[in-house]
C-alpha cells in the first residue's frame, strides 16, 4: 500500500500552493508588444563584433538552424545539434542560448548546467510536466535521445563566466518588449520608477541583437532586493529552506541540482512561479515544494536578485 501515501504525501506538499498562484509577475515572463517603437535598422545592412571576422545580415544572424558563431574562441566545438539543430523542429540551440551557453534574458541559462539535470528538463519538456516555454515544447517532442544527450555534455563542459550585473536602483530606463519577447531600452529614452519589477536589458543592445556573446546584461532590482535576498535564501526564518542545502556553497550546484548563482534573475523568477503554480511539475520538483510554498512574488524577486548576483 504504499502508493496512496506517496499520494498523499504529495497532495498534502501541493496543498498550501494554490493559495498563492495569484499574481503573475508579467515583467518576468516578456511578450513582444502589439505596437513597435518605429526602426531605423536596415535588414540587409551588414552586422559585425568587435574583433570577429564575420560579416552577416539580419536574416542570416537570426536563422535558427545556423545561428553565428562570432567568438569560437570562446567555447568547445559545438555537437550538431547545437550549432545546426535538425529541420524542422529542432532548433539550434545556440541560437536561443548562444554558443557559449549563457542566453538572454527570455531564454536561460545553460552554460555549466550539470548534463543529469539538464536531460531531466528536455525529458519534462517532452512530456509536457515542464511548461512556459512554446520553443521549448516543440523542440522537446521532437528531439532524440542522443540529440538530448550531446547537447546536455556540451553545455556542461562550457565554462560559466559572470554575464549579469546586478543594480539596486529607485528608477530604470524606460523599455519596450522588441521581436522575440526582448527588453530592451525604449529609443526615445526617459525613465520611470522601477516599482516591484525586475528589469534587465543588454549592456550593449547591438551585442544582443547580434547574438554575440562578448557581454551580457545588466539587471535593475528594487533598493534593498539583495540583503533581503540573501536572508531569505538561508531560510529567511522558517518562511522557506535554505537554499545552499541543495544547490551547493555559494549556490554553484551540487550533484543534479543546477547552480544558481549568475543565472539571469528574470528566468529565475519564473521557475520559481512556476515550480509553485505547478506550471513546472516534473519528477524532481517535489524536492522544491517546501521551498516555495510560502513565497510571495516579492520574495522571489529578492531570491532571484540575490542569487543573480554571486559569481557563476
Ligand atoms: C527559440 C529559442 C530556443 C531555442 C532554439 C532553444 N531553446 Fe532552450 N529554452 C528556451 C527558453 C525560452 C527557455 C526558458 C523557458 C522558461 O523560462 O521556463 C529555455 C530553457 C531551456 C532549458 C532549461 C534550463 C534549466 O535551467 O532548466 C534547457 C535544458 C534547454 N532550454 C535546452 C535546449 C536545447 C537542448 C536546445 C537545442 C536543441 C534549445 N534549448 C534550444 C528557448 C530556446
Ligand atoms: C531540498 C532541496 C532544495 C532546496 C532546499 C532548494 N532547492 Fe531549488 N531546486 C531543487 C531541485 C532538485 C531542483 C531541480 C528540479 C528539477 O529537476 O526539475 C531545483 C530547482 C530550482 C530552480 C530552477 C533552476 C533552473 O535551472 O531552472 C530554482 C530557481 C531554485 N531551485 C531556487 C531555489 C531557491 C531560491 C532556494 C532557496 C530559497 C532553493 N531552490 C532551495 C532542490 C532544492
Amino acid at each position: 500500500m504504499r502508493t496512496p501515501i506517496v499520494a498523499l504525501a504529495l497532495a498534502l506538499s501541493l496543498a498550501p500552493l494554490a493559495s498563492f498562484a495569484a499574481d503573475k509577475p508579467d515583467w518576468a515572463f516578456p511578450v513582444t508588444d502589439k505596437v513597435q517603437p518605429p526602426s531605423k535598422d536596415d535588414p540587409a545592412a551588414l552586422r559585425t563584433g568587435p574583433d570577429s571576422p564575420l560579416k552577416l545580415t539580419r536574416a542570416q544572424i537570426d536563422d535558427l538552424f545556423g545561428p553565428p558563431d562570432w567568438r569560437p574562441e570562446m567555447h568547445p566545438p559545438m555537437p550538431q545539434v547545437v550549432a545546426h539543430g535538425r529541420a524542422p523542429n529542432v532548433r539550434a540551440c545556440g541560437s536561443c542560448h548562444l554558443p557559449t551557453g549563457n542566453g538572454h534574458d527570455e531564454s536561460a541559462y545553460v552554460a555549466g548546467l550539470p548534463a543529469a539535470y539538464f536531460i531531466r528538463q528536455m525529458q519534462d519538456f517532452k512530456s509536457g510536466a515542464r511548461k512556459g516555454s512554446g520553443s521549448m515544447t516543440a523542440i522537446g517532442k521532437d528531439i532524440s535521445d542522443e540529440e538530448i544527450k550531446s547537447a546536455a555534455d556540451y553545455f556542461a563542459s562550457v565554462t560559466p563566466r559572470k554575464w549579469v550585473r546586478v543594480v539596486e536602483t529607485d528608477t530604470v530606463p524606460k523599455t519596450y518588449i522588441a521581436g522575440g519577447n526582448k527588453r530592451l531600452a525604449h529609443p526615445d529614452g526617459g525613465s520611470e520608477p522601477i516599482g516591484q519589477r525586475i528589469i534587465e536589458i543588454p549592456e550593449d543592445e547591438n551585442l544582443v541583437l547580434n547574438r554575440d556573446p562578448l557581454k551580457g546584461f545588466v539587471a535593475y532590482v528594487p533598493k534593498g532586493a539583495l540583503g533581503k535576498g540573501e536572508a531569505l535564501s538561508n531560510g529567511g526564518d522558517g518562511k522557506t529552506v535554505a537554499c545552499t542545502i541543495c544547490h551547493g556553497p555559494g549556490l554553484t550546484g551540487l550533484a543534479d541540482i543546477p547552480p544558481l548563482a549568475g543565472r539571469t534573475p528574470n528566468y529565475l523568477v519564473r521557475q520559481l512561479f512556476m515550480i509553485q503554480s505547478g506550471e513546472r511539475a516534473g519528477p524532481s520538483s517535489p524536492l522544491m515544494a517546501q521551498v516555495v510554498a510560502k513565497l510571495s512574488v516579492e520574495d522571489m524577486l529578492d531570491l532571484a536578485a540575490y542569487a543573480a548576483s554571486l559569481t557563476p
